[in-house]
């Protein structure tokens, strides 16, 4: 959930943030700061951008983290490797999941896609167990959709 219940509220407010800003940098860290401030019980929001065959840490919102994750590996790598979206209930049950925090005990990874080409992922977690609802996947999801959509090319996203 976010604070308000309302993911298609939280996406309006998004959009009118990144709307007018073509700088890929500026546009991730809004958006990652945007759902961290709006999202209840999660304690770590960012962005990982592909890199050839890794993952590499962009803008977030947390506690520092692991800077390079290769493609099919924890969480992220696997959103990225198979372009589906990992909504995972407990961290500790998911072979392979790879510790940045050692309090997120749920996390929820979505790719970011644009023009049918994974760019990265978004990543969420939670330190609360079953954080997110199948409807919470489908409001970050579209969430995710309205960001890659003004992301309209690769020289935009980071
Ligand atoms: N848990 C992730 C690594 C990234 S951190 O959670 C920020 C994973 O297994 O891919």
């Amino acid at each position: 959930m976010t604070t308000d219940g309302d993911y298609s509220q939280l996406g309006a407010s998004i959009r009118s943030l990144l709307a007018a800003e073509t700088d890929g940098i500026a546009n991730a860290g809004n958006f990652v700061a945007s759902l961290y401030h709006a999202l209840e019980d999660v304690n770590w929001v960012g962005i990982y951008a592909l890199r050839g065959d890794e993952l590499v840490l962009g803008p977030f919102q947390g506690k520092p983290a692991c800077v390079r994750i290769p493609l099919g590996r924890g969480v992220c790598g696997t959103a990225a490797a198979t372009g589906t979206t990992q909504r995972v209930a407990d961290v500790r049950k998911f072979a392979g999941h790879i510790v940045c925090d050692a309090a997120s005990r749920s996390e929820l990874v979505v790719p970011l896609t644009v023009g049918g080409r994974v760019l990265g992922v978004l990543d969420i977690d939670s330190p609360v167990k079953n954080r997110f609802s199948r409807s919470d996947q489908l409001g970050i999801e579209s969430l995710c959709e309205i960001y890659c959509g003004l992301a309209t090319g690769s020289k935009n996203f980071i």
